[in-house]
C-alpha cells in the first residue's frame, strides 16, 4: 500500500498517537469514506512541537498505530517524520507528499483544535497551496466557523472542508493514566493495550506505585478521572499539565491511611473525620513522596475543604474532584456544564453547593469550608 505512486486522492494525518485511540481510528475510516480518498498516510510526529507531555518513542507509537490500524484498507503508516533528521513540521510532510505524488490531490486531516492553531504552524502557506485542509469537529469543541473561514480567505485565499463525521472527545490523559496505574485502559484496541502492558509503555514511577498499593480500584479511577478533567483546564488556567495530574494524582493518596501512624504528623483540632484524609495527604506527599512544589502540597490540602485565598490550581482540583464523570449526586450535571465554561464562576458555585449540601445533611462543617464561601460567594452563599 505505501509504495503505490499512481493514485489520485492522498489524505495525510499527522500527529503524536500517545497513544493512538478509537476516535483517531475513527476519523482515519471517515476521511477515507468522506474524501474517497485512494490513500490515507497516517503520520505520527518525532516530537509534538505543541504539547509539553513528553511522548513515549517513536517506534513504540508507530508500531501501536500499525497494530490499531492492520485491519484498515487503504491505510499507510508513514515513519516518514520519526525517521527525519528534521524537526517535525506539518509543512515538510506536506511537501514529501507532494513530490511523492506530484499529481495527487493532497487532503490535510485534522482535528478542528488543530485548526484553531493552524495559523502559529510553521509556513501555513506552503500547506494550503499543496493540500486541502480536512478538519474534523468532536464534541466540547467550539470554533467559531465563520471568522475562521474569513481569516483563512484573507491570509491564504482558500478555505478548508469541514467533514461530517463528529468525534467523541477521548482523552489521551485518561488513557495513559489509567496504564500508570495498572487499570483497565479505556478507549484503546484491545491489540494496543496488550502492547502497553506487554513494553511497560506508560508505567508509572515511585508515585503510581505508592497509590496502587495505598488505594481501592475504584479509589484509583476516580484518581484518573479527576486527573481527566482537570487537565481539561491546561490551556485556560496557564498551568502546565504536569502539574496538574500530579497534584490530582495525589489529592486521595491518604485516603485510606490512618494518621495515628504518622508520628509527626499533627492533626489540627476539630477536623471532621472527610476531611482529615486531605489534610494527611498533603504531609505524606511531603514527607513521603518528597513532593516540594507547594503549589501542589497545599492543593492536596484543601481539596476538601477550600480555603479562602486558594490557589489556581487549589480550585482545579477542588471542582474536577466534584464534577469528574463517575460522580452522580443531584446537581452533579449543573456544576459538570458549569466546568465546561470558567473555572471561577464553577468554582464558587462548587463551593456553594458543597456548603448546602454539607448542612442538608447536618454534617459539621469545617470552619475553612464556610470562609471560603463566604470569601468568595459573600451573601450569596448563605
Ligand atoms: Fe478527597
Ligand atoms: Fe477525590
Amino acid at each position: 500500500m505505501c509504495n503505490n505512486n499512481s493514485m489520485e486522492k492522498i489524505g495525510i494525518f499527522g500527529g503524536t498517537f500517545n497513544p493512538v485511540h478509537v476516535e483517531h481510528v475513527n476519523i482515519v475510516k471517515s476521511a477515507i469514506k468522506e474524501l474517497n480518498l485512494d490513500l490515507l498516510y497516517v503520520v505520527p510526529t518525532k516530537t509534538p512541537p505543541h504539547k509539553d507531555v513528553v511522548p513515549i518513542s517513536a517506534e513504540h507509537r508507530f508500531n501501536m498505530l500499525k497494530l490499531a490500524l492492520e485491519n484498515v484498507d487503504k491505510v499507510c503508516v508513514s515513519d516518514f517524520e520519526i525517521n527525519s533528521t528534521d524537526k517535525s513540521y506539518s509543512y515538510l510532510t506536506v511537501l514529501h507528499f507532494r513530490k511523492k505524488h506530484p499529481n495527487a490531490k493532497l487532503y490535510l486531516i485534522m482535528g478542528l483544535d488543530m485548526l484553531a492553531d493552524f495559523k502559529t504552524w510553521k509556513n501555513p502557506n506552503v500547506i494550503v497551496e499543496n493540500a486541502t485542509i480536512a478538519a474534523f469537529n468532536r464534541k466540547g469543541f467550539k470554533l467559531d466557523f465563520e471568522k475562521e473561514r474569513q481569516f483563512f480567505k484573507n491570509n491564504f485565499n482558500s478555505d478548508f472542508i469541514l467533514n461530517e463525521y463528529f468525534g467523541q472527545e477521548v482523552s489521551s490523559t485518561e488513557i495513559r493514566i489509567s496504564a500508570n496505574l495498572n487499570l483497565k485502559i479505556p478507549n484503546v484496541d484491545k491489540k494496543v493495550e496488550e502492547y502497553i502492558y506487554a513494553n511497560q509503555i506508560y508505567k508509572g514511577d515511585y508515585i503510581s506505585e505508592f497509590l496502587i498499593n495505598n488505594l481501592t480500584n475504584k479509589r484509583l479511577v476516580h484518581t484518573v478521572n479527576v486527573a481527566t478533567a482537570a487537565v481539561t483546564k491546561a490551556r485556560e488556567t496557564g498551568l502546565s499539565e504536569n502539574k496538574i495530574i500530579l497534584a490530582a494524582l495525589l489529592h486521595d493518596c491518604a485516603k485510606y491511611l490512618d494518621y495515628k501512624n504518622f508520628k509527626d504528623f499533627t492533626l489540627p483540632p476539630s477536623v471532621p473525620e472527610k476531611v482529615v484524609h486531605a489534610f494527611l495527604g498533603e504531609h505524606v506527599a511531603r514527607t513521603v513522596l518528597k513532593i516540594e512544589d507547594e503549589e501542589v502540597l497545599d492543593a492536596i490540602k484543601y481539596h476538601t475543604t477550600a480555603k479562602p485565598n486558594i490557589s489556581l490550581l487549589g480550585k482545579l482540583i477542588f471542582v474536577a474532584d466534584m464534577v469528574e464523570k463517575d460522580r452522580n449526586y443531584q446537581g452533579v450535571e449543573v456544576l459538570r456544564e458549569l466546568f465546561k465554561g470558567d473555572l471561577e464562576t464553577c468554582f464558587k458555585e462548587c463551593l456553594r453547593e458543597e456548603v448546602i449540601h454539607l448542612k442538608n445533611r447536618g454534617d459539621n462543617i469545617y470552619p475553612l469550608t464556610l470562609q471560603a464561601n463566604a470569601y468568595y460567594n459573600g451573601q450569596k452563599g448563605e
